[in-house]
C-alpha cells in the first residue's frame, strides 16, 4: 500500500518500500533467464568489454549498481573489472536479501544467475572470473541509500541502475533527480548502463503497488543529452511473452559520463 503527495503524484517517499518483497520480485523476474534480458546483458557485456578492452584493468575499479533489489545480473556484468562492488538499495528488505547473497557464496546462483553468467562469458574479459558466485559475494557490499541522496566522496569508475529512475516514482522531477544523481555518481569517462521500462503504469510486487514515471526513448534521451559522450539508447519491444502488463517496452542507454582522458578519442553520438 502506499499513499500519495499532495499533487496526486505518487512519489517515492510515498511508497513502502521496506515491504518490497524481495523472493517475490526475483521469481516474477529473474528465476528464468527471460530473452529481453539476454538481449540487455548481451549489450552491457560488449559495451563494458569495449571499454575496457576485453580485459581486466591492473587495478580494480570500484563499481556501484543503484536499486539492486533481488537482481545480480547488472552487478555481474561489472564483476571482472572491480575490486569494490556497491550495491545500494533503498529498501531494507532487499538489503537484507542481498546480504543473505554475500554471506552464503549466492545461494540465488545454482536457481539462476549461472544463467546470466553464461551470455557473459561468450566475451573474454569474463573468463578471468574462475568463480563467479564466490567472487561476486566476496567483492559486493550492499549499502542503504536512496539515489536522491546518492554523493559518494570520491565518484565510481563504472555503473548500472536497471529499472529504477522511472520505476520508483511517478513524478517527472524525481525522475530526472534520479537519473541526475545516478550520473553525479560517476568518475568523468566512466562507462555506465541505465535499463529502464517504457510507457510503465507501475508494477505489482506482492501484496504491493509501485509508481512508476511515463518515459520513452525522447525523455531519457533529453536526460543524457548534456552529460554523457557515445551514447546509445536500444529499444526492446515486448515480444509474445511480456514480463507484465502495463508498459510498451525496455530501453537500455549505454556510454560514458562526459570528461576522462580519452575524450579527445570520442565518436560523435
Ligand atoms: C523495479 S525495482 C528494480 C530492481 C532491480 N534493479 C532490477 O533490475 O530488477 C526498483 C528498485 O529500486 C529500489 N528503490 C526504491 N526507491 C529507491 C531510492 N530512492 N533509492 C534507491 N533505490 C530505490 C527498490 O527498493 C527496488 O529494489
Amino acid at each position: 500500500m502506499f499513499g500519495m503527495g499532495p499533487t496526486g503524484v505518487k512519489r517515492n517517499a510515498d511508497c513502502e518500500w521496506d515491504d518490497f518483497d524481495p523472493e517475490a520480485y526475483y521469481n516474477h523476474n529473474y528465476r528464468d533467464l527471460r530473452e529481453d534480458d539476454r538481449y540487455i546483458i548481451e549489450q552491457v557485456r560488449d559495451h563494458f568489454s569495449a571499454v575496457f578492452g576485453n580485459g581486466v584493468p591492473d587495478h580494480g575499479l570500484r563499481g556501484i549498481d543503484v536499486g539492486t533489489g533481488s537482481n545480480l545480473y547488472p552487478a555481474l556484468t561489472m564483476l571482472p573489472f572491480c575490486a569494490e562492488l556497491t550495491l545500494y538499495e533503498r529498501s531494507m528488505n532487499n538489503i537484507r536479501w542481498l546480504e543473505k547473497q554475500k554471506s552464503n557464496d549466492c545461494p540465488s546462483w545454482a536457481d539462476s544467475w549461472h544463467k546470466f553468467w553464461d551470455v557473459l562469458v561468450e566475451r573474454p574479459a569474463y573468463w578471468q572470473v574462475a568463480n563467479p558466485a564466490i567472487q561476486l559475494a566476496k567483492l559486493m557490499d550492499p549499502v542503504p541509500g536512496s539515489v536522491y541522496e546518492l554523493a559518494p566522496d570520491t565518484p565510481y569508475d563504472v555503473g548500472t541502475m536497471f529499472f529504477v529512475a522511472e520505476s520508483i516514482t511517478a513524478e517527472q522531477a524525481e525522475f530526472r533527480s534520479g537519473m541526475d544523481h545516478f550520473l553525479d555518481a560517476l568518475a568523468p569517462g566512466a562507462p555506465f548502463a541505465i535499463a529502464f521500462m517504457e510507457h510503465s503504469s507501475g508494477y505489482e510486487v506482492g501484496d504491493h503497488q509501485f509508481p512508476a514515471t511515463d518515459v520513452d526513448r525522447a525523455k531519457v534521451s533529453d536526460c543524457l543529452r548534456d552529460r554523457v559522450r557515445d551514447v546509445r539508447i536500444k529499444h526492446i519491444g515486448r515480444g509474445t511473452n511480456p514480463v507484465r502488463n502495463g508498459y510498451s517496452g525496455m530501453l537500455i542507454a549505454l556510454g560514458r559520463v562526459n570528461g576522462g582522458l580519452d575524450e579527445g578519442t570520442r565518436t560523435p553520438a
